[in-house]
């Protein structure tokens, strides 16, 4: 549904050369829930720029639907243009509209009938769980049910993507819970493809299929959320962390291992075995365990002992099905 082929794309800033985007490239199948992260300054909005045919890139192609989308003009990229839904950190709703007439909003635009568009309008507010709200306008809404107008707007015109930039950034937890849960079903019923930019990885673990990391203009993991997390990389620590306060100091000559599981092998006693390679207790540091994408991850952080046999565990544990890294540094306490 959404093909991004070797994206780039560069701004010359007080005349340097701003490379915002380098050779990016990312597929969305249909009715798939992907999600982008990144930190601020990745390139996340530049990506979603591109996407939306607000910036050109400087090289590669965006293909929408099969559409290469870069070369349109007039009324093909006004088509291309509403085939893409947006929604917005803020609703950025009319004050002085109702909710229907915000949502009708882009069917005035596209020149649909006044009854026909308030017809449409009203069932997208049903759609979106608020049915009977039609009068009431926007200050009379809460945060989260301004983001579900938001949503029923951005359904208006039919889109086959729905393109959701920080969607719950400005929200508190319940509203937030709400509109995933709501874009979730938007999917399941209209079979939408949906990109999510978000530095949120709540948002990836209840909402997201796949998930792509942005950094510096690079993705750098991509795939499945369950296979990314089996990859053992910077996502899968972002995704299911060790609770800081538990990260506990070694003491002199100890060596600390991370042992990850996934699946089954969750259940797998990894602690005890190593307890009994190293012949005396094994102290964990520090453990977490999540259900993601349908499945079970667990992280375990573990001090051996001075004089342990760090080889023969990390051997064992691995043929036992477990991951064993070495600590990153920047997830150790200080
Ligand atoms: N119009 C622009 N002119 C110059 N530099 C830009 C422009 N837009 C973005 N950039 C630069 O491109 C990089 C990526 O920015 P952006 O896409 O906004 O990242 P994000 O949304 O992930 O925070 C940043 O270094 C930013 O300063
Ligand atoms: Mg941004």
């Amino acid at each position: 549904m959404i093909t991004v082929s070797h994206l780039s794309k560069e701004f010359v800033s007080a005349g340097r050369n701003v490379r915002a985007l380098d050779d990016v490239s990312l597929s969305v199948a249909d009715a798939e829930i992907h999600g982008i992260v990144g930190q601020s300054g990745a390139g996340k909005s530049t990506l979603v720029r591109c996407l939306t045919l607000l910036e050109t890139p400087s090289s590669g192609t965006v293909t929408i639907d099969g559409a290469d989308v870069a070369g349109l003009s007039g009324a093909e990229l006004q088509n291309a243009r509403r085939s893409i839904g947006l929604v917005f950190q803020h609703a950025n709703l009319f004050d002085a509209r109702t909710a229907l007439d915000n949502v009708a909003y882009p069917l005035e635009i596209a020149g649909v009938k006044r009854a026909e568009r308030r017809a449409r309008a009203a069932e997208l507010l049903e759609l979106v769980g608020l049915k009977g709200t039609e009068s009431a306008y926007p200050a009379q809404l809460s945060g989260g049910q301004k983001q579900r107008v938001g949503i029923a707007r951005a359904l208006a015109a039919d889109p086959k993507v729905l393109l959701c930039d920080e969607p719950t950034s400005a929200l508190d937890p319940n509203s937030t819970a709400e509109v995933l849960q709501l874009i979730r079903d938007v999917r399941d019923r209209l079979g939408l493809t949906v990109l999510v930019i978000t530095h949120e990885m709540s948002v990836v673990k209840t909402l997201c299929d796949s998930v792509s990391l942005l950094q510096s203009g690079t993705i750098v993991e991509t795939g499945s959320v369950e296979n990314v997390v089996a990859a053992n990389g910077q996502l899968t620590r972002q995704l299911v962390p060790l609770p800081a306060l538990a990260l506990t100091p070694l003491r002199a000559g100890e060596t600390a291992l991370d042992i990850l599981a996934v699946g089954e092998a969750v259940d797998r006693p990894f602690v005890a075995e190593a307890s009994r390679i190293v012949g005396s207790d094994v102290a964990v540091l520090a453990g977490s365990i999540e259900t993601l994408a349908g499945g079970r991850v667990s992280r375990l952080r573990v001090a051996l002992p001075a004089g342990a046999d760090v080889a023969a565990v990390k051997s064992t544990l691995v043929s036992q099905g477990a991951q064993v890294s070495d600590p990153v540094v920047s997830e150790v306490a200080a």
